[in-house]
């Protein structure tokens, strides 16, 4: 059998051939296949440089549907936006599980964005209420415009409510959405302004300590809180989290490193409350929004199964469009 050869793609190729619109309903079947019991994804493991104000982190996964297997690189280094860098930068290689070639070596830091907001509007889909127009976005940096490009595919989200102290953040947003002519956007002073009024709250932060307080909040809305994917980390006020319903993307990593973990450790919060995972959600298994009331909350922490479904819908499209590299990696 001949040895085949890896295929690699840059940043620009993921960006050409990955939308929100293919993205979305490739991670919802991922979430599926994960509630169902159907992947095999040990937790991601930190490698932490606190000299460098960041970390790297291993996340591999297996979905035996997609016949997808492989291992994702990624750091999350907060002094990098300061250089021009994105905080996050990540690298994958998608494997054949069968004979363990290499099929892929490409750039994830497009990826993971896309795969990141599109767990958002995964999680807007099935928690937060179908009539949800108002969209607070706590944190203004490349993560919240992910969010809205895929909360807005779900949700008609008309009215954008922002707060973020850099002005250089802010800007670039409303470099990229502000004349859109579907979307009004109010910067607002600060978190409580912002979710004044919201239906559909979104953090995206790297902060330690709450942005958002339950008494800020109304009685019938959704937060994804997407910040928190690191031990320490934590976006929301421990009330919210009493007066929710909370769903988690991984049990495991949640409370190792998602929004919950420091409630957690610290004994303010019990994870006997959680209501289920968001894939179980997806599958049947476990009740997402119930009724028109009652605030839920997604913790997300990022799986690898997400990144390897998009990996494979990438990969595929690549070798049907000729987009890419091949390299001869295997040759003597
Ligand atoms: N859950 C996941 O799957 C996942 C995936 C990728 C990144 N992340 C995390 O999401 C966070 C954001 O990532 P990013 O790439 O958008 O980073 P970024 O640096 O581009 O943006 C973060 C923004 O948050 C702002 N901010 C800080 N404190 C704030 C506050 N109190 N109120 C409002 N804004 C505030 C900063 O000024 C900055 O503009 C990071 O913590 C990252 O580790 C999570």
């Amino acid at each position: 059998m001949p040895i085949r050869e890896t295929l690699f793609l840059g940043r620009g190729d993921v960006r050409r051939l990955l939308s929100m619109e293919t993205a979305l309903p490739v991670v919802e079947s991922a979430f599926a296949a994960h509630g169902r019991g159907e992947t095999r994804m040990p937790p991601k493991i930190y490698l932490d440089l606190p000299e460098f104000k960041g970390d790297f982190r291993a996340m591999p996964a297996y979905i035996p549907s997609l016949n997808a297997a492989g291992v994702k690189w990624v750091s999350s280094h907060t002094a990098n936006p300061g250089r021009g860098l994105p905080a996050v930068i990540a690298v994958l290689i998608l494997s054949d599980p069968e004979t363990a070639e290499p099929l892929a070596i490409m750039d994830a830091t497009h990826l993971t964005l896309m795969r990141t907001g599109a767990a958002g509007g995964v999680a807007a889909r099935y928690l937060s209420r179908e009539d949800s127009h108002v969209l607070a976005l706590v944190g203004a940096g490349v993560q919240s415009h992910a969010q809205l490009d895929a909360i807005r595919l779900v949700r008609p989200v008309r009215q954008v409510r922002l707060s973020d102290p850099n002005q250089a953040a802010v800007q670039s947003f409303m470099d990229h959405f502000g004349a859109d002519p579907e979307l009004e956007i109010t910067i607002c002073g600060d978190g409580r302004e912002a979710v004044a009024g919201a239906d559909i709250v979104v953090t995206t932060t790297p902060s330690r300590k709450p942005v958002v307080r339950r008494d800020w909040l109304g009685d019938a809305v959704h937060i994804n809180a997407i910040g928190a994917d690191a031990m320490g980390k934590q976006e929301l006020e421990t009330a919210i989290l009493q007066d929710a319903r909370v769903y988690i993307d991984d049990r495991e990593q949640a409370l190792h490193s998602g929004e919950v973990n420091v409630p957690v450790s610290s004994g303010a919060w019990s994870a006997d409350n959680l209501a289920g995972s968001l894939g179980e959600v997806v599958a049947g298994l476990a009740e997402g929004r119930t009724r028109g009331g009652g605030l839920t909350v997604f913790d997300s922490t990022g799986l690898a199964v997400q990144d390897m479904a998009v990996a494979r819908a990438v990969y595929d499209r690549a070798v049907k469009e000729g987009v890419g590299q091949a390299l001869p990696l295997a040759t003597e």
